[in-house]
């Protein structure tokens, strides 16, 4: 091959991903905001971090079930767990997540499922997935928060759905 040529091939070789590589960070995040449904957290509501004792929903926090198989789970990030530490849903259910912290930043990750977002003072972090899969789902704490940050962690129970015959 005649040597301009070659020079415009490795011209071409450099340029094509140099192109290719950042359309393919824009799916990617096309892909995982509008069909995974993965987002950070957005602006949903600001509250007062020393008074959640007293501000709804955080003065209950915990599993309610809106409607038959959809959830709105309230929890309370804080040193060093959350209120509730354990959460239990059958099979199928859709859960909002509804989280702020009474202190410090803290992290609130659902393994094996697109829930990952970050706790802040002041702030309401709401999320909502569906959990088609039983079993046990630890939920994590993944900013790091001070000496007990490791043992931050909480439970997602999902019991396996019930049949007709067996529910009433
Ligand atoms: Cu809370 Cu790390």
């Amino acid at each position: 091959m005649n040597r301009k040529y070659l020079g415009y091939l490795f011209e071409v070789a450099w340029i094509l991903p140099s192109v290719a590589v950042p359309i393919a960070f824009l799916v990617a995040i096309v892909i995982t905001a509008f069909a995974v449904g993965i987002a950070v957290p957005g602006n949903v509501g600001r509250v007062d971090p020393k008074a959640l004792n007293t501000t709804a929903p955080f003065d209950q926090p915990g599993l309610r079930e809106l409607a038959p198989g959809r959830y709105e789970a309230v929890v309370i990030a804080q040193l060093f767990n959350f209120t509730p530490g354990e959460l239990e849903i059958p099979a199928g259910s859709r859960v909002t997540f509804i989280v702020s912290s009474r202190d410090v930043i803290h992290g609130f990750k659902i393994e094996k499922s697109p829930i990952n977002m970050m706790v802040v003072p002041g702030q309401i972090s709401r999320m909502t997935t569906t959990f088609d899969t039983p079993g046990e789902y630890y939920i994590y704490c993944h900013e790091y928060c001070g000496a007990g940050h490791h043992l931050m962690v909480g439970k997602l129970i999902v019991t396996p759905a019930q049949t007709a015959s067996t529910s009433r």
